[in-house]
């Protein structure tokens, strides 16, 4: 009996104890952030807070809400260990730039629309009159592009089932299936955006006087919500091209979002930084942790991918600064004081320069209706604000394609060199 429960114990590798262990466990956390619950599959307690709006949108696009809302993937699936995390959507797949098809001019999309608005002449346009849900795909090609020049675009007053949310984000690219965020019952490619459901739920303790201490020191203060400047999913071997978030519950005033122009902000540069620069390549870094196989009892470790600091954007082949405080950890080559000095000083440069920002305001649509912003995480940075400080319930779906390879081409010129403007170094120095 003794040798045959010895041997049994040996046949199991240490690893794998360690990991069921954890998958069985009440108290222990798989692979999430700290201050996360331990709820998997459809959550009855969200149904309590749910928007209305929201509600009526699920119910309506025949989403089954009965046993809870929002899900989180079960927990057997959820990756443990840091190298089954690295491993998701590492193969190699056929991307195609939609935006690369598309008619330079945008006449499908732009002669349809009864109005294109651009909101700050580096960033930012709002596009009336047309629904996204009937876009042809030569108006979707276009709408990449449109994206890929002015990096976000928005959509007020749209009657969006997830469903259609997800169609359009799987034309633009492979949609990202988190392993352990909060999603749509039944689709694991919509990404549950609801600050309010974090706070209540699962305990995210943030306030007016903490919601921003991540913007000074992210490496101390850990993201709440998202109210530091950040980009999408940079961990993944192809990181996140363009996001769509539909607003479904908005409030009467607050919650709004920012967005900074990787491109510009690369154009805020002297010439002979960028030529530093250019090449370069940063390790950057996921929001959740995992154990490390080899040293379980380490504590979670984030996955980690080295990409070009400055990337060249495949359709308008224009170079943007690809940098943000949360996830972005060292230049590669150089010693961590020089890679801190210089992140910093490139965090800043996108976050404080408010002539390459844009700030949206969620306007609360008629019935049925909500609000749409898409943006390429490839050429910006974002953020959301609280200031509502959850009065009024604000609930969003997020749907991410993943994009190409990140590549710098050498040959490639930036935004203000592309387009003739004056790169404007007298009285620079
Ligand atoms: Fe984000």
């Amino acid at each position: 009996m003794t040798s045959t429960a010895t041997l049994k114990l040996q046949a199991i590798p240490i690893d794998k104890e360690i990991e069921n262990l954890i998958r069985a466990s009440e108290n222990i956390s798989v692979g999430t952030v700290p201050g996360d619950n331990q709820h998997f599959g459809p959550d009855p307690d969200g149904l309590t807070i749910l928007p209305d709006s929201t509600r009526k949108r699920l119910v309506d696009a025949g989403i089954d809400i009965s046993k809870g809302y929002p899900s989180r993937p079960d927990k057997s699936l959820i990756p443990v260990y840091l190298d089954e995390a690295t491993a998701i959507r590492d193969d190699d797949y056929e991307y195609i730039e939609r935006a690369k098809n598309a008619d330079p001019e945008k006449k499908a999309l732009l002669g349809a629309a009864k109005e294109v608005i651009h909101l700050t002449n580096h960033i930012g346009t709002e596009i009336v009159g047309l629904q996204l849900e009937d876009l042809t795909d030569q108006q979707k090609d276009e709408l990449a592009l449109l994206v890929a020049e002015r990096v976000v675009v928005f959509f007020r007053d749209q009657k969006l089932s997830p469903q259609k949310q997800l169609e359009l984000g799987e034309y633009w690219g492979r949609v990202e299936k988190h392993p352990q965020a909060s999603q749509v019952n039944g689709l694991p490619g919509i990404t549950v955006i609801w600050q309010d459901y974090f706070q209540k739920s699962l305990g995210s303790n943030f306030t007016y006087k903490n919601i921003n201490l991540g913007n000074w020191d992210a490496t101390k203060n850990s993201t709440r919500g998202a109210q530091v400047w950040h980009t999408d999913l940079v961990h993944e071997k192809r990181p996140a091209g363009i996001t769509h978030l539909h607003l479904d519950a908005i409030p009467d005033v607050g919650g709004d979002t920012l967005w900074s122009s990787g491109y510009a902000a690369y154009d805020k540069l002297s010439e002979n930084f960028k030529k530093f620069l250019d090449g370069k390549q940063a390790v950057y870094v996921s929001a959740h942790g995992y154990l490390d196989r080899k040293n379980p009892f380490s504590g979670p470790k984030k996955i980690e991918r080295v990409h070009p600091l400055v990337r060249t954007h495949p359709a308008t082949g224009w170079k943007a600064l690809y940098v943000n405080r949360t996830m972005t950890k060292r230049i590669v080559g150089l010693s961590s004081v020089e890679s801190d000095l210089i992140l910093n000083y490139l965090f800043d440069v996108y976050e404080k320069n408010a002539d390459i920002q844009v700030r949206f305001r969620w306007t609360p649509s008629k019935e049925g209706y909500g609000t749409s912003a898409i943006w390429d995480n490839r050429v910006s940075q974002h953020r959301s604000t609280w200031d509502h400080e959850g009065r009024q319930p604000r609930h969003g779906t997020r749907v991410t394609s993943l994009a190409d390879l990140p590549h710098f081409d050498p040959e490639s010129k930036s935004q203000r060199e592309a387009l003739g403007l004056p790169l404007d170094e007298k009285d620079f120095f």
